[in-house]
């Protein structure tokens, strides 16, 4: 009976009623205990309802409950991404060519760009973008798809660079965050990076150890975090953080590109798949179409000196759709890091042209040695 009077209303307003349990069930959700499912039910519920009011705000965009998040409040979804930041202020490099731009293009066609991969609920998207950003460069170089290891950069990875953000510093703080740039000069500086079959992405479910010596006035206190040292491939027996041998590729710098979106495309024609950060904070509920930043927009204001990007992708082709009218709608084409169960089969279109979301703002790649693979 209380089941009946439970899905009535649902039933009522004539569209099938997403079932909390079948979504849980088609994600392998388990919960600790049946309090927390009930609110994890709840939390569901109040989605369901945001996600039919973004679909009504905004159209052109689809946005469904049926993606990975689908029990999280937009706020613990903000807690994924990384702090808001502004672009560090690195002098992009010039075109080398100008190649003529076609209509589309796009790298996954080309064996540039590998599998998507699962962040999991770490803010390690910085290590996955680098990581992919450097797939890319070696693909393009040596015709190889290797995949490679962000896990590397979440355990040892603590870069700083003083002069950035205003002269209030950045650092590179394993799950708490980083900079695709400064994560290029780390590879550099550790003589390589590993493979992914080498060092596996594992932090799922347990918090890996902060990289050591991290800046704790830039990167926050997390001694107290559950961290097995010796468990680790990093700083545990096999010492892999301090490695001088065992490396798939060596990086030797990377290049900061152009904030002109046409000449970004060209950029990205000419080099391969670039990391890119945007803002991301309404992008949880993401099923398909050109997204334009949620309902609200972000378009973050280079003037104002804050730019709230918060996310870091991979930027991988460019297109352009036409609507009803016959009028052009120009995108780009990203990689995400949550699964292919999110956005479009893990990837995603932004608006292009306009400074969506700050896509155009810190668009960086790798330099990789030409030949060979260091083994
Ligand atoms: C970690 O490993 C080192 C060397 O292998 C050992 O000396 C140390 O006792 C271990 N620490 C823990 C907490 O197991
Ligand atoms: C962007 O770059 C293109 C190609 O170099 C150039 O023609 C155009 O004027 C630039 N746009 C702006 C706003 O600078």
């Amino acid at each position: 009976m209380l089941f009946w009077l439970y899905l009535l209303p649902l039933l009522a307003r004539g569209t099938p009623a997403p079932c909390f349990a079948d979504w849980a069930q088609a994600h392998g959700k388990t919960y600790e205990t049946e309090e927390v499912a009930k609110v994890r039910a709840e939390v569901f519920r109040a989605n369901v309802a945001r996600v039919r009011e973004l679909n009504e705000l905004d159209p052109g965009v689809t946005y469904s409950i049926a993606g990975p998040f689908a029990d999280l409040e937009p706020q613990e979804f903000a807690a994924r991404l990384m702090s808001k930041r502004t672009a560090p202020d690195v002098a992009a490099e010039s075109l080398l060519i100008a190649p003529r731009l076609s209509d589309s293009f796009d790298w996954t066609d080309k064996g540039a760009v590998g599998p998507v991969r699962d962040q999991k609920a770490l803010g390690s998207c910085w290590a996955v973008s680098t990581a992919e950003a450097v797939e890319g460069q070696v693909a393009v170089t040596t015709g190889k798809l290797v995949p490679l290891s962000p896990e590397q950069l979440v355990e040892c990875d603590a870069s700083t660079d003083s002069s950035c953000g205003g002269g209030k510093g950045c650092a590179d703080c394993g799950m708490f965050g980083g900079w695709p740039y400064l994560a290029y000069q780390y590879l550099e500086k550790a003589g390589g990076m590993f493979s992914e079959a080498d060092w596996p992405y594992w932090a799922t479910g347990m918090y890996p150890c902060m990289p050591q010596g991290y800046s704790k006035p830039l990167c926050g206190n997390h001694d107290d975090l559950f961290c097995k040292a010796n468990s680790t491939k990093g700083q545990g027996p096999l010492h892999l953080c301090h490695a001088s041998h065992g490396f798939a590729v060596r990086v030797t710098g990377w290049r900061a590109l152009s904030r002109n979106e046409t000449e970004l495309a060209m950029q990205m024609v000419q080099y391969g798949p670039l990391s890119v950060l945007i803002e991301a904070d309404s992008l949880q509920f993401y099923h398909s179409g050109i997204w334009r930043g949620g309902v609200f927009g972000c378009q973050p204001d280079p003037g104002s000196g804050i730019l709230g990007l918060d996310h870091a992708v991979l930027l991988v082709g460019y297109g352009q759709d036409r609507d009803i009218l016959g009028k052009t709608k120009p995108y780009w084409r990203l990689k995400n890091s949550w699964g292919t169960s999110w956005g479009e089969k893990g990837f995603f279109r932004l608006e292009r042209g306009t400074g969506r979301c700050g896509v155009n703002l810190a668009a960086t790649t790798a330099r990789v040695a030409e030949t060979p693979l260091v083994v």
